[in-house]
C-alpha cells in the first residue's frame, strides 16, 4: 500500500514530507480523517434529521392523487374549501341556528357527539338547525397553512354567512373544538347567541393560570403526553417527527392510550366506536401533519390571547356561556377548568360527577346541554 501510494506522489511533496517529524503528521493525519468523518456524519445527521422533521405533502381532496369530495363545501374568500354537514330542521324553518366545533382527530360527522343521542322532539319543537364543519385539515376542508389560533374564528364566521345563518347563532365545541369557542368569544362576539363548552382543552401555557395549578395538572398526565404537548409548545418545528417516529410513544390521542380512558369513557366507547367506524378513515384522510399536528402546535402554542382574561361577551345578557366538564376527565383535567370557571364569573360552569372526556355521548346529556344552551 504505502509503496503504490507513494509512486503517486510527487517528487516535491515527498521531500516536503520527509522534512516533518514522522509522529506528529501522522497524528495530524489522523485526528483530520476523523474530523472529516465527523463532520461528513454531522452534515448527513442534518440533512436526515431536516427530512425527517418535515412532514410530507398533504393530500388535498379533489387532487390528483388526493381523496374525493364527497361533502358540501363553501369556498372561502382566501380560496380554500370548508366542508360541512347539517342536521335538524331546514335552516329557512329553524329558530335556532347552532355551529358545532369538533376535537381533535375528528371531522364534521363528530357532531355525533350531541346529535346521536339528541330526541327529535326537542329538535322540531324547538326549530333546531345545526352545522357541523370539517376544521382546516380534517376531512374534507382544505389545510390551512396560515392557521393560526385566530384563523378558524373568522373561517366560522364566513361559513355561517355564506351558509346564511343569519346575524347571529350559537357555537358548540367539544374538546379541541371547545378551544376554538373561547376564540369565538374573543374575535367573534357579537356573531354570537350563546356558547357551550365541551370539556374544552386547557393550554398549560395560557398566561393567567397559576402555574403550581397547571404544573400539578401537567404531572397527572402520562409521560408520553407531557412531551408531545411540551413539543408542541417549545419546539413545533418538531411536532411531525415526534409523533411520527417510534424511539418515543407520542400523543396518547393519537395512539388511544388506555391511561387516558376513564370508566364513564371506557363504558360509552362500543357506542362511540359503532357511530365512528363509519367515517374514522375520512378523519385523517390529507395527512396527519395538516390535521392532528397543527392541531397540537396551535392548542399548546403561544397564543394571541389569554381565555383566563375573556370579558364577558354579553353584557345585556342577551346570550349565554356554558362550559361542561366532568370531574373524571383523564384528558382534560377538572382543575384548571374550575379556575377558569371561577376568574370568569360570567361562565355558567356545570361540573358533572364522575364523567370523563366523552361526556356529551351519554344518555341525555346532548339534550340536557342543548337545553340549556337555548334556555340561556
Ligand atoms: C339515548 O340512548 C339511550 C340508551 O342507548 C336510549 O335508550 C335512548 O332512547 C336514546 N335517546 C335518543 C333520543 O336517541
Ligand atoms: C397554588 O397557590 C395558591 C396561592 O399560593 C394556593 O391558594 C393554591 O391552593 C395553590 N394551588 C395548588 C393546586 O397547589
Amino acid at each position: 500500500m504505502a509503496v503504490g501510494t507513494s509512486r503517486k506522489i510527487s517528487a516535491a511533496s515527498a521531500r516536503a514530507h520527509t522534512r516533518k517529524p514522522k509522529q506528529k503528521a501522522s497524528v495530524a493525519g489522523f485526528s483530520g480523517v476523523y474530523k472529516k468523518i465527523a463532520l461528513v456524519s454531522f452534515i448527513g445527521f442534518l440533512a436526515w434529521a431536516y427530512q425527517a422533521t418535515r412532514p410530507p405533502p398533504s393530500k388535498t381532496c379533489g387532487s390528483p392523487d388526493g381523496p374525493p369530495i364527497t361533502a358540501s363545501r363553501i369556498q372561502l374568500n382566501d380560496g380554500r374549501h370548508l366542508a360541512y354537514k347539517e342536521y335538524g330542521v331546514p335552516k329557512d324553518k329553524a329558530k335556532y341556528k347552532i355551529i358545532f366545533v369538533h376535537g381533535f382527530d375528528c371531522c364534521r360527522h363528530d357532531v355525533s357527539a350531541i346529535t346521536s343521542n339528541l330526541s327529535s322532539d326537542l329538535v322540531e319543537s324547538q326549530g333546531i338547525h345545526i352545522v357541523s364543519f370539517d376544521r382546516p385539515g380534517y376531512g374534507e376542508s382544505d389545510p390551512n397553512p396560515k392557521q393560526t389560533v385566530k384563523s378558524t374564528a373568522f373561517d366560522i364566521e364566513e361559513l355561517a354567512d355564506k351558509l346564511g345563518l343569519g346575524s347571529k347563532f350559537y357555537i358548540v365545541g367539544f374538546s379541541m373544538g371547545g378551544q376554538l369557542v373561547w376564540t369565538c368569544l374573543k374575535y367573534i362576539p357579537h356573531r354570537l347567541a350563546g356558547a357551550a363548552l365541551l370539556t374544552p382543552v386547557v393550554n398549560y401555557w395560557w398566561p393567567g393560570l397559576p402555574s403550581n395549578l397547571t404544573k400539578e395538572a401537567y404531572d397527572q398526565q402520562p409521560p408520553q403526553d407531557q412531551w408531545a404537548v411540551r413539543v408542541s409548545h417549545y419546539m413545533p418545528w418538531l411536532t411531525y417527527w415526534w409523533n411520527t417516529q417510534k424511539l418515543f410513544l407520542g400523543s396518547s390521542l393519537i395512539y388511544h392510550n388506555p391511561a387516558v380512558i376513564s370508566n364513564q369513557d371506557r363504558e360509552l366507547l362500543p357506542r362511540i366506536q359503532s357511530i365512528r367506524k363509519e367515517y374514522q378513515a375520512q378523519v385523517r384522510q390529507q395527512g396527519d401533519f395538516v390535521s392532528l399536528h397543527r392541531d397540537l402546535m396551535i392548542g399548546f402554542g403561544t397564543w394571541e390571547f389569554d381565555p383566563t382574561g375573556l370579558e364577558n361577551p354579553f353584557l345585556e345578557s342577551e346570550g349565554s356561556v356554558h362550559l361542561w366538564q366532568g370531574d373524571d376527565d383523564k384528558l382534560v383535567p377538572v382543575t384548571p377548568q374550575r379556575y377558569i370557571a371561577q376568574k370568569l364569573p360570567w361562565i355558567q360552569y356545570h361540573e358533572l360527577a364522575g364523567a370523563g372526556h366523552m361526556f356529551p355521548f351519554a344518555d341525555g346529556m346532548a339534550d340536557l346541554i342543548i337545553k340549556t344552551l337555548l334556555a340561556g
